[in-house]
């Protein structure tokens, strides 16, 4: 998740407005800034790495002459935080700046089908593909316009992109693209606008015209025209007036971060999905050489990390050990060696735990891969090899998107890691892979068709004293973070445990009324599952399950029910299935009157760059 704005202005220069606005998108990436002008036909770049402000102060964006010009705040996903991986990128001429948010899925055969034609690339971002096929296909077809020569490039693009391009071919033009990643547009009688979200541009107008995917936009003094990217034929329609306060845009016209967050999963694991081949290969060849591998991290990510010992166990026959990271030197500090591998997990590369586990792990010459969302965190640099979880900035303390990015990355891997030591059959795997790419709409179906009912069944047990979470095989992953969940945000304590356990002593507390979730995915468990909701059902228990739709047998036992999609395999089950549970401790908090943005004692780690 990147933050792109573009404007034309009709007086004045645009860079001093350029700042400000992506200043309002910096909750969208704050690693590097970088503004693009056009003045008296030739363009100008201004460009480092860091925060708006500082940036700003050291290089004066501010000061960039020109009424034209695009500008970028960067949340690094290929390459790291560096200035000459900073947005704008251009061609070799400097002829054509772009700036991106997305993630181009072919760019590595595209820039080597480019470098082998001798363009030369100067970052290891997959944006900088962009002006250089449009160089490029000017160059093939000298006839072409340039919008016929964007036109091309986009055809030739896979993955997500919003796009906003200039040329000192055309000085007077800011040309937008739009396929799955959001691009808005703004006017008013000053100038038009291009941002990838509403906050950037409503101080200054609230006139909004917004980007279809498969949709391109110039911009220039006359207005905005759009085309279909398809056939450049011409698209009309008119701006809509937004309502929005600018502290309700930031948040989508959501109430708090937390919800706004629940409800980006479809996008940020479809964003997830897009993961370069190359790193998961590399990992993978990593864990495949391992004779010993510990899943390391806290909280949330570490219920990640219990999660994928099973998919790594039942898909790719590797047994690893999940280990928090506050116990991690103590459990295996001494016996740690040049034959250990860690994967650490963090959603912000920084949790002290986490990384001195990972510091006593690398003293004793362990092999150190990592999985977090901040590219340039302390995990990044301590690690061998590393992956993106893509999921763009968290702001809610309560970790959700980020923890579905991270079973996903994880899913991802383990498919990787059994296609490479065969374990099981390429059919399967194949279906697997459908099934992980079909997620993300799952999770929209999920998010559309449950919420009001678990808004309701979080009023009807508000006031319970006390709630169990119960799983059996990889639901009991799920289960613990259902239960952090609502603990952290609802104050409500809950316990969590393999459903199996109950009979070794945590049935005792089961009274009448007494709430128990159930998660209850239509797998090898399932059976056993009943068994253990019939026992907490004869003492007086109230079953809330989380199952798949038309699971009429659970759902005869249970007092709510919330369904999710059919047909969800076990192994990727945690990202669905954990969804109702984030929305029933988010409404759970709001019908205690809590504020689930600001948990009391609990802050998110930041990195420090
Ligand atoms: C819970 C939560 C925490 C974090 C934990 C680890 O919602 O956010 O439990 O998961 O502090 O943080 P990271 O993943 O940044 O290492």
């Amino acid at each position: 998740m990147c933050g792109i704005f573009g404007c034309v202005l009709c007086e004045g220069n645009a860079a001093p407005l350029i700042r400000s606005s992506l200043k309002r998108l910096e909750y969208r990436g704050y690693d590097s800034v970088g503004i693009a002008t056009i003045f008296n036909g030739k363009i100008l770049v201004r460009k480092d790495q860091g925060k708006i402000d500082d940036v700003n102060a050291l290089i004066d964006l501010d000061g960039m002459p020109g009424s034209l010009g695009i500008g970028h705040t960067r949340w690094a996903t290929h390459g790291a935080p560096l200035k000459i991986n900073s947005h704008p990128h251009g061609d070799c001429t400097g002829e054509i700046m772009v700036v991106h948010n997305g993630i181009i899925e072919n760019f590595s055969e595209l820039k080597n089908e480019l470098e082998n034609i001798d363009h030369t690339f100067v970052s290891k971002t997959d944006t900088e593909v962009i002006p250089h096929l449009i160089e490029q296909t000017l160059k093939d077809n000298p006839k072409l316009s340039f919008i016929e020569a964007i036109q091309q490039t986009l055809k030739r693009l896979e993955g997500s992109y919003a796009l906003a391009i200039i040329s000192s071919k055309e000085p007077d033009k800011i040309f937008c693209a739009r396929n799955e990643s959001p691009l808005v547009l703004g006017i008013n009688g000053k100038g038009v606008y291009c941002a990838s979200d509403i906050p950037a541009f409503l101080p200054i107008t609230n006139k909004a015209v917004m980007l279809n995917n498969g949709e391109l936009a110039i911009l220039s003094k006359k207005g905005y025209e759009l085309k279909r990217i398809q056939d450049l034929s011409s698209v009309q329609r008119d701006p809509i007036t937004i309502e929005w306060t600018s502290e309700m845009a930031v948040k989508h016209g959501y109430p708090h971060f937390m919800i706004k967050e629940i409800h980006e999963q479809p996008e940020t694991l479809r964003n997830t999905l897009r993961m370069q081949d190359h790193y998961l290969d590399l990992l993978s060849t990593f864990l495949d050489r391992a004779n010993e591998v510990f899943l390391v991290a806290c909280g949330t990510s570490y219920h990640a990390c219990l999660a994928a010992s099973y998919m790594f166990s039942k898909l790719a026959f590797l047994p690893t050990y999940p280990v928090y990271g506050s116990e991690f030197v103590e459990q295996h500090g001494k016996s740690v060696s040049i034959d250990s591998t860690i994967l650490a997990v963090s959603q912000s590369g920084e949790t002290a735990d986490t990384i001195s586990s990972v510091c006593c792990a690398q003293q004793r010459a362990a092999t150190i891969l990592s999985l977090t969302n901040v590219i340039g965190s302390t995990l990044t640099r301590v690690s061998r090899v590393y992956i993106g979880t893509q999921a763009g900035p968290e702001i809610g303390v309560a970790a959700t998107k980020t923890f579905t990015s991270q079973l996903s990355v994880l899913a991802q891997l383990a498919l990787k890691l059994s296609k490479k030591r065969g374990k099981i059959s390429q059919d399967e795997i194949d279906c697997l892979e459908e099934k992980l790419l079909q997620i993300p709409e799952t999770v929209d179906t999920i998010v559309k068709t449950q919420e009001e009912k678990i808004k309701a069944i979080a009023n009807k047990y508000k006031d319970a004293k006390v709630f169990f979470f119960l799983g059996r095989g990889i639901s009991t992953a799920t289960a613990y973070e259902g239960r952090l969940k609502l603990m952290e945000i609802a104050y409500i304590p809950a316990i969590a445990f393999p459903a199996g356990e109950s009979k070794h002593g945590p049935i005792s507390l089961i009274e009448n009324g007494f709430p128990v979730v159930f998660i209850c995915p239509k797998d090898e468990t399932h059976k056993t599952v009943i068994g253990n909701i019939m026992e907490m059902k004869a003492r007086g228990a109230h079953i809330i399950s989380v199952i798949e739709q038309g699971d009429e047998e659970i759902k005869s036992l249970s007092e709510d029910y919330i369904e999710v999609p059919k047909g969800i395999p076990s192994v990727l089950s945690p990202i669905p299935f954990i969804v109702p549970l984030q929305l029933l401790a988010y409404y759970t908090a709001l019908a205690k009157g809590y504020n689930p943005d600001m948990p009391r004692n609990l802050a998110k780690s930041v990195t420090v760059k």
